[in-house]
């Protein structure tokens, strides 16, 4: 199988980083190389010492996007999970990379708060800390991913399903015959959003 990299993109606390371990998880099972770039971790050391400004945030997902590169070119499957919130660098990396498949995490701001995993949205919300994404700070939803999922909407594994079905129909993982965990109509959603970017 050849490699390509899936990025995932969404606001801090969406679910990313669940997704992207239950989807290495699958694709390790079908015999893939897989490898997790996940923002919390590539801050501690590919990027350690890096903020939070524009500038920063651009060179962290630039260094994500050159280890995808390099990863996807020798037939590996690259996950990022960082919020990279600006659009241009991240079409940057789909360009450098080409075998690209963005995953827009939706969840709205007002969930994300509530839920408040690692208490970071109480602490922006009342100033304590600066340039939050979707609090203070730039999120720019991607315009053509080739997945939505809404983690405010759908439980992780009706997502996972989607991603997955994605990957297959567009020939980048192998199909399985296990039963399907979608209805028709996700499934026409999915090759109607396929059909509209050209894959199919
Ligand atoms: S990115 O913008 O450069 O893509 P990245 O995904 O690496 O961000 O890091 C985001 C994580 O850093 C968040 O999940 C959160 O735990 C932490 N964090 C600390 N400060 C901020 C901030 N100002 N904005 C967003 N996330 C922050």
């Amino acid at each position: 199988m050849k490699g390509f990299t899936l990025w995932f993109t969404g606001l801090s606390g969406a679910g990313k980083s669940t997704l992207a371990e239950q989807v290495e998880q699958i694709l390790l099972e079908r015999g893939m190389k897989v490898e997790i770039l996940d923002g919390d971790v590539v801050r501690t050391n590919l990027s350690k010492g890096l903020g939070f400004s524009k500038e920063d945030r651009d060179i962290n997902i630039r260094r994500i996007g050159f280890v995808c590169h390099l990863l996807t070119r020798n037939d590996v499957v690259a996950i990022s999970a960082a919020i990279s919130p600006y659009k241009s660098v991240r079409n940057e990396n789909r360009k450098l990379i080409g075998r690209f498949v963005e995953v827009y995490v939706k969840c709205p701001i007002e969930v994300l708060s509530e839920r408040d995993v690692k208490g970071l949205y109480k602490k922006a919300l009342k100033g304590e800390i600066k340039n939050f994404t979707g609090v203070d700070d730039p999120y720019e939803e991607p315009d053509n991913p080739e997945i939505i999922v809404d983690s405010s909407k759908e439980t992780v594994q009706e997502s996972i399903a989607k991603i997955i079905r994605t990957l297959e129909l567009m020939n980048y993982i192998p199909a399985s015959d296990s039963e399907n965990e979608y209805s028709a109509e996700e499934e026409e959603e999915i090759k109607q959003r396929l059909k509209a970017l050209g894959y199919i």
